[in-house]
């Protein structure tokens, strides 16, 4: 979908604030792409998804806006010291990263894990986002830049429901991070926030739970506004966070869920079975 040009958007490159977002190439991560270029920013996207980030980036370059596309495992330590210098090498400067690469990995039960195959999503949720707050949050300081760091939760961090338990372990940890990293880097000025996804219809979503209509019913149930998140939602709230606008805002969740978590915390809806 095309996206609205702003005047913004004539900005020279050292006028423009940066951001870096992984997993960019589909769902919330190129939602969010188009949110930053569209408020006029300059974004250096990456994902580990060559082709599709590279159509990507030709797209919205071919429309005048301001992205570069690095091809990134995030699990690759080096991959992603080398993608953030040649970030600053292009830009001088880095003003945000939103760090949204996820996968859910190995979907067991307790009884039946591979301890193998169970770190798969910390490697990408946790450890992969940690150290690029680790390069980012460098940057930040050696530059005097009063960064932002957005990381991604879920509500599989706050109870357990029919998402895998390794996934949900992951984004448990990544509140912990995101409070840890608030923690440490709060004297330099730089916030660090997370945004809480309910089932939101992106690629993810719909390969596991939005194509089961059992799953996507009981989804929907189960939120206050009784239906699904769509992407640029979540866009909308990084954004928030990753902006001035938030400036007071640091070690914070931001839920966007629909009230998701809201009936499962009061547990109104399973206790009484009325509309509101
Ligand atoms: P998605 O699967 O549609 O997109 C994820 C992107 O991350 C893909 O472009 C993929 O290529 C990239 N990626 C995966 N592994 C990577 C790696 N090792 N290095 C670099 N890039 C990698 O997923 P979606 O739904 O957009 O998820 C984005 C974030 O939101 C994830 O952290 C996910 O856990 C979280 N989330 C999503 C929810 C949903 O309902 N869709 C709900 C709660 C959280």
């Amino acid at each position: 979908m095309p996206i609205n040009k702003l005047e913004t958007k004539n900005k020279t490159t050292n006028e423009k604030k940066v951001v870096l977002i992984t997993g960019a190439a589909q769902g919330i991560g190129f939602a969010t792409v188009k949110k930053f270029l569209k408020e006029g920013w300059a974004v250096a996207a990456t994902d580990i998804k060559k082709k599709e980030l590279d159509e990507r980036v030709k797209a919205l370059t071919a429309e005048g806006y301001d992205i570069t596309g690095y091809v990134l495992d995030v699990t690759k330590y080096n991959q992603d010291k080398k993608v953030v210098d040649q970030i600053v090498k292009k830009y001088g400067r880095i003003d945000a990263l939103f760090n949204n690469a996820g996968i859910v990995g190995h979907r067991p039960t307790i009884l039946n894990f591979d301890p193998k195959l169970i770190h798969q999503a910390e490697e990408v949720n946790l450890w992969a986002g940690l150290y690029l707050a680790q390069l980012v949050g460098r940057v930040f300081v050696e530059k005097k830049i009063k960064g932002s760091i957005v990381n991604v939760s879920s509500l599989a961090a706050s109870f357990v429901d029919w998402s895998p338990f390794g996934y949900g372990i992951s984004k448990a940890a990544v509140d912990g991070f995101t409070r840890a990293a608030a923690f440490h880097l709060g004297k330099y000025g730089i916030r660090v926030n997370s945004v809480a996804p309910g089932y939101t219809k992106t690629e993810m979503a719909i390969k596991y739970d939005y194509s089961n209509p059992k799953l996507r019913k009981a989804a929907e149930s189960k939120t206050l506004l009784n239906r699904w998140i769509e992407p640029s939602e979540i866009a909308n709230a990084v954004y928030f966070l990753s902006s001035d606008e938030a400036s007071a805002i640091t070690g914070a969740k931001l839920p966007v869920d629909a009230g998701y978590t809201t009936t499962k915390e009061s547990n109104l809806k399973s206790i009484y079975d009325e509309d509101n």
